[in-house]
């Protein structure tokens, strides 16, 4: 089968095409076909091996190899069908659409993958072609994720940092699902993408500082990793709530002790990921409720373009490798 890999961390260009053995479902586990894939913001950290933040260097080079990638096939969040099942796999059936995350397995950048049944795994949004469900998992999982630990209610101002990226796309729209109304900062170059998702004020980072506006937020929903810390807790409502999506870690101690001196709350996490919000996710879509957004569609042997689309921070959506025919 054919398979995009790594073998060293570097630029884009280690990204190469190369043939492996198509994999076999043990009696657990679904084989599928895959059809498309994300390019993800962490596919390409993981590639380069550059973080945003730096206490995440020493347990990522544990998981992925000290020396070199020790899984050669990046690739978290896919779309496909089901080729074969595992003899007590009862969750799918072959010719099944799927939607759904390989999580730390990775491995979905190639035509077939193997995942336990019991994987973030569940069945593709009719409303969405393959390449679109591929573009789902990454951004709405965290999104939905965090924004249900805010408990927003409706009627309630909410701020997301970094809203043009994978997850604030989708950070938008489901905070808007839940009644509140939105605020966005990111690079002037999203702006009318945000407006169209229904964005009712736009700050452009590279000329705002949204703590400046006089309006204070419910909920700050914040993506940019060196954001400081003080900043956002000073621009929350009483009792508003901050969640953080890449913490360094003086944020991560602060956030302990946030609700312990003030009537705020702060909550960082890496996302569960579970198939009950996958569910939901497939619900919300079917129901009208969001859809991806999308910047391009590359072929396979193109792997290294759609990381260098994704790095070079111009891209207005979902970036996707297409697998299938
Ligand atoms: N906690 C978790 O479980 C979890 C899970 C997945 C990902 N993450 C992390 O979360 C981060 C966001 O992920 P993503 O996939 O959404 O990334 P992304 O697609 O790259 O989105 C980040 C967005 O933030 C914008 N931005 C950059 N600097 C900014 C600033 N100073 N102020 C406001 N906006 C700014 C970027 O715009 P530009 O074009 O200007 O750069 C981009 O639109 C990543 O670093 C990722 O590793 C965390």
């Amino acid at each position: 089968m054919r398979a995009i890999v790594y073998f060293h961390y570097g630029p884009p260009e280690v990204l190469q095409l190369a043939e492996l053995p198509k994999p076999v479902a043990k009696e657990d586990e679904v084989l599928i076909r895959v059809h498309a894939v994300e390019a993800t913001k962490a596919d390409c950290e993981m590639r380069a091996f550059k973080f945003a933040v730096r206490w995440i260097w020493l347990p990522m080079r544990l998981a992925l190899g000290i020396r070199r990638p020790r899984k050669p096939v990046l690739g978290g969040y896919f779309s496909g069908v089901v080729e074969s099942v595992g003899a007590r796999v009862s969750r799918f059936k072959p010719g099944d659409t799927l939607f759904g995350s390989a999580g730390m397995r990775f491995g979905a950048y190639c035509d077939y993958i193997c995942l336990p049944q019991h994987a973030t795994l569940a069945p593709k949004p009719d409303t969405l072609d393959f390449e679109q469900a591929a573009a789902v998992p990454l951004g709405a999982l965290n999104a939905l994720h965090f924004l249900r630990k805010a408990n927003i209610q409706p009627g309630e101002r909410v701020l997301i940092n970094g809203a043009g990226g994978s997850i604030g796309t989708f950070a938008v729209q489901i905070a808007r699902s839940m009644g509140a109304e939105v605020h966005a900062v990111d690079s002037p170059l999203k702006a009318g993408m945000l407006h169209a998702l229904g964005v009712s004020r736009f700050f452009d980072y590279t000329k705002e500082d949204f703590t400046q506006n006089p309006q204070k937020y419910d909920v700050i929903f914040n993506m940019v990793a060196r954001y400081p810390y003080g900043k956002a807790i000073a621009a929350l409502k009483p009792g508003g709530r901050y969640l953080m999506g890449n913490p360094p870690l003086l944020s991560m101690l602060r956030a302990m002790l946030t609700p312990l001196f003030s009537d705020k709350n702060a909550y960082f996490a890496f996302a569960g990921e579970t198939e009950e919000e996958l569910l939901t996710l497939k619900r919300m879509i079917e129901a009208g409720q969001m859809t991806p957004v999308m910047d391009g569609v590359f072929p396979p042997e193109d792997a290294a373009e759609a990381h260098r689309r994704v790095e070079n921070e111009e891209r207005l959506g979902a970036v996707v490798i297409r697998m299938g025919d």
